[in-house]
């Protein structure tokens, strides 16, 4: 398809994603793996993009929520994560502390979730381009 016409049909595709609630900002909806886990004090865990750090593939979806009986903090020094239209297509979603993330780009992340919270992450990406992603660190406090 010649370039221009693809930026135009991306762009349609952007405006109806945009009007759409939160929950349903994306171009196509992948099937979405799940994991959840309860994280004990003292302990911590990893998550990352498949792949990591060779590029994440496309038509991905994957969440993870984790609970934490005290203060829970989710690190992720390296975050790239390649979005044409404002993390709508591929985007990293954090949610648990009352402030809803969208992340895409190269950016960073330190989050923390209140005791005995829940921290949700979902990763998502469209068909077309791929980046190196990410590797966080789940950590919940001592
Ligand atoms: C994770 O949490 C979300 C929102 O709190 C919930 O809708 C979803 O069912 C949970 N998934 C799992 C695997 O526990
Ligand atoms: C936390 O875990 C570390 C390493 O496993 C241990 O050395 C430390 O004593 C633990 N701290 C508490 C408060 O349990």
């Amino acid at each position: 398809m010649h370039r221009l016409a693809l930026v135009s049909l991306l762009l349609v595709a952007a405006g109806v994603a945009q009007g759409s609630p939160p929950s349903k900002r994306f171009f196509f909806a992948p099937q979405c793996g799940s994991a959840s886990q309860a994280l004990t004090a003292n302990s911590s865990t990893t998550i990352q993009s498949p792949n990591y750090p060779s590029n994440y593939p496309n038509n991905y979806c994957y969440e993870w929520n984790f609970s934490c009986p005290n203060q829970m903090t989710l690190s992720c020094p390296d975050i790239q994560i390649l979005s044409l239209f404002f993390c709508l297509d591929d985007v990293l979603e954090v949610s648990g502390n009352g402030e809803r993330k969208y992340l895409c780009g190269n950016t960073a992340l330190n989050y923390v979730v209140p005791a005995n919270g829940m921290l949700f992450a979902r990763f998502r990406t469209d068909w077309l381009l791929t980046a190196k992603g990410f590797q966080c660190t789940v950590s919940c406090a001592a």
